[in-house]
């Protein structure tokens, strides 16, 4: 592991392990996959402006998210059935971010209950909801999540339907693997997706709310107008997302849609972005333009089918050293340095 230098590295060395119809569905956007690829290549259009003569002897990237401290500003993003990935799926993960400080998100559709993730120890965990058709069970695992001590809910709104994902209809997924916290054993993942209530609307805010004390985090949010929504319905905080350009092709890329969302919550909530970060530059760009902290998808699913639990630490301490490097050499050795006079553009 010692000699993968970047994030990037870990797809080759995944893909040799995943069946082609996992690797299909881990790796795959929608459509032509225009989102998918601008995620990336957005970062790269945006200029980073390095301030001198700043000591930088210490730099601590240090934060906090919904008041929690975190040792980086950088989580994992939820992801679907990483029973895929590894016979252990998300315990793993979970356990990483535990020990190392990260915020893990755990999906609704993942392979391992809600309780056993949790038993991996003290950490900052978020549960991922997709509202069921059955009211009943979404109500049943937001409270399995706040008695787990789940920390916030994170409700992924850009999915009422699956996008349009080629790979996935030229290599189908025959099995996703049982999904323990909608009590449904041994599910097609293709017929997941078909569980989750297209209905959904603002209208049902209020209905989560009352379900826990938990915090919302709403995911899936591009336009500015929906954030403000979102704070409004009591949101507290917002994650800029395209779904990891799986969902509406042509979609904007999420470093492009963060500055506007931020502008509208003007600091009545906490918006955080996910989608193409790879690299410490983009964690330090999304900071400056205003995200808290962004979260990761398909890396570290990509660590995990390559080495495990090896894998997951080594995914870390790549972004972590360069996360360091890139605000020593940007002149910010403190998040609160990350201002937004550091990117141009
Ligand atoms: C294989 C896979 C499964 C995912 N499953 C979920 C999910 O269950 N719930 C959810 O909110 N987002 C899900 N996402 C989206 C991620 O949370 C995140 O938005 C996206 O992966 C970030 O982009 P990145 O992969 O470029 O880092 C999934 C993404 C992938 C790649």
């Amino acid at each position: 592991m010692t000699t993968i230098a970047n994030l990037r590295e870990f797809e080759a060395l995944a893909r040799a392990r995943l069946s082609p119809a996992a690797y299909a569905y881990y790796a795959g956007g929608s459509w032509d996959e225009l989102t998918l690829r601008d995620n990336e290549a957005a970062f790269a259009r945006h200029r980073l402006l390095p301030r001198v003569l700043v000591d930088v002897a210490k730099v601590d990237p240090t934060t906090s998210v919904l008041g929690q401290p975190v040792a980086l500003p950088v989580g994992f993003a939820p992801a679907a059935s990483q029973g895929l990935a590894h016979g252990e799926a998300e315990v793993i993960p979970a356990r990483v971010a535990a020990n190392r400080g990260l915020v893990y998100c755990l999906s609704t559709f993942s392979n391992r209950a809600l309780e056993d993730v949790a038993a991996v120890g003290r950490g900052v965990r978020w549960f991922q909801l997709y509202v069921q058709k059955d009211r009943g069970r979404s109500e049943d695992m937001v409270r399995r999540a706040a008695t787990a001590g789940y920390s916030a809910i994170l409700l992924t709104v850009d999915l009422p339907t699956a996008g349009y994902r080629e790979r996935e209809i030229r290599e189908p997924l025959a099995e996703g693997g049982s999904l323990p916290n909608i009590g449904s054993a041994d599910s097609y993942r293709g017929s997941n997706v078909a569980l989750i209530d297209e209905s959904l609307s603002w209208t049902d805010l209020p209905w989560l709310r009352g379900l826990s004390n938990l915090p919302i985090v709403i995911k899936g949010i591009l336009d500015p107008a929906d954030a403000a929504r979102a704070v409004e319905h009591g949101a507290t905080g917002i994650i800029v997302s395209n779904h990891g350009g799986r969902q509406l092709d042509r979609a904007p890329a999420s470093i492009d849609a963060l500055d506007r969302v931020v502008d509208a919550v003007a600091g009545r909530a906490e918006v955080y972005l996910d989608g193409g970060v790879r690299r410490g530059t983009d964690i330090v760009t999304a900071l400056a333009l205003g995200a808290r902290a962004v979260f990761i998808g398909r890396p570290y699913l990509y660590a995990l089918a390559a080495a495990g639990e090896a894998g997951i630490l080594r995914c870390v301490e790549i972004l972590e050293a360069e996360l360091r490097t890139a605000m020593k050499l940007l002149g910010a050795p403190t998040v609160a340095g990350l201002t937004r006079d550091r990117v141009l553009g």
